[in-house]
């Protein structure tokens, strides 16, 4: 059977640049305090009106299709992985479709947070090995800053994310041992509270304020009040701890089902690029499989967490910096809200 290979890869920053300093304008934290316990230094926030997630996405499609020697007209299938889409409904695949002037080709969004990249390439990898594609588009955009908050109450959420795309082609090959070896992908809704983002959506009914006589109270109606607004009731929400006690464990084990699965060993990893989540949490998991530092890839220090456009973001400037070779085993992990976590190991 045919697998799937990376012929394709780009990805693109907004230029505004923000520093741990300029966080300390809007609340209180420190450059220390963020250094410290997440690696960052500092994040791309996307202009306010002139960019959004979709459009971000194509600026890296752009470059990926070309890379891949095609144009947008061959794309064949679009995945969009983003928790941060430019509208509730519809999702941004058919918006980069139509930006980009494609056919009327299948537009697939993934709702996956963190691992949401990963789980999209799985899904692309499928498509491809069953002959059903032949180039499949994958996107991984996030504009985080439009939803978060910048007054202190939030600081442990707002100074981890930033803004940012990634994105491959796709394509077919019938090289041996050349491209996708294997994906895996896992979830446990048990702690799905532990990392979300309530409103809008359909729980959100419990909120509702009492309102005699309007029909919302019995059928439902997506409305707050400016308390409940202002109360955080639409932020996101994070338990911090309890996010970094799971990512711990669960990214070494999807990493090491990934080896296992193709016989093959952490000291045989040549890069592993893992969601860029906290760089303590990589630097933990490196320790754990016993990697050099030359064989983990971390970029959080420029970007903060980019969620679904982190592990494309890192695996380009990886390869744009030289430090993916042809033939080089490249592992991709990630971990992130639902719980959801992920792997891939490429043969490049
Ligand atoms: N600046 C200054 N002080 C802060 C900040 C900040 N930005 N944020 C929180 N604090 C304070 C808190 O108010 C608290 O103060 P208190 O002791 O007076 O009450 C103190 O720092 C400790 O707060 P914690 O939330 O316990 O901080 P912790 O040491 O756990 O660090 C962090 C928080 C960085 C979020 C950490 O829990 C972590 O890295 N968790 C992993 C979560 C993660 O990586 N999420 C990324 C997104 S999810 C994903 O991609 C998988």
């Amino acid at each position: 059977m045919q697998h799937s290979k990376i012929a394709g890869i780009g990805y693109y920053v907004p230029k505004n640049v923000y520093t741990n300093t300029d966080l300390s304008r809007f609340m209180e934290t420190s450059d220390e305090w963020i250094q410290e316990r997440t690696g960052i230094k500092e994040r791309r926030f996307a202009d306010r009106l002139g960019e959004t997630t979709t459009t971000m996405g194509i600026e890296a499609a752009k470059v990926a299709i070309a890379r891949a020697g095609i144009t947008a007209q061959d794309v064949d299938f679009i995945i969009f992985a983003t928790l941060s889409p430019d509208y509730y409904f519809p999702g941004c695949g058919v918006l980069l479709q139509r930006e980009m002037k494609m056919k009327e080709i299948g537009a697939l969004d993934i709702r996956n947070q963190c691992s949401g990249f990963v789980y999209a390439l799985s899904v692309a990898d499928q498509f491809i090995k069953t002959g059903m594609y032949k180039n499949i588009l994958v996107v991984g955009s996030e504009k985080h800053s439009f939803a978060m908050d910048f007054e202190t109450r939030s600081r442990n959420v707002s100074v981890i994310f930033g803004d940012g795309a990634g994105a491959v082609v796709l394509q077919p090959t019938q090289k041996e041992g050349q491209g996708i070896l294997s994906t895996h992908l896992h979830s446990d809704g048990a702690d799905a509270e532990i990392l979300a983002m309530f409103y809008p959506g359909s729980h959100a009914n419990k909120w509702m304020p009492e309102k005699p006589g309007y029909p919302a109270q019995e059928l439902g109606g997506l409305f707050m009040t400016t308390e409940q607004l202002e109360s955080g009731a639409a932020l996101p929400y994070m338990d911090g701890p309890a996010v970094f006690k799971k990512a711990v464990v669960k990214f070494p084990e999807v990493i090491k089902e990934a080896l296992a699965k193709n016989n093959l060993e952490a000291k045989d990893i040549d890069l592993l690029v893992p969601h860029q989540a906290n760089l303590r949490i990589s630097q933990y998991v490196q320790q754990l499989l016993g990697l050099r530092d030359d064989q983990v890839f971390n970029n959080i220090q420029k970007y903060g967490n980019t969620t679904a456009a982190s592990v494309p973001i890192a695996l380009c400037e990886a390869w744009e910096a030289g430090k993916i070779k042809e033939g080089d085993l490249v592992c991709l992990a990630a971990f992130g809200s639902g719980f959801t976590w992920a792997s891939a190991l490429l043969r490049w």
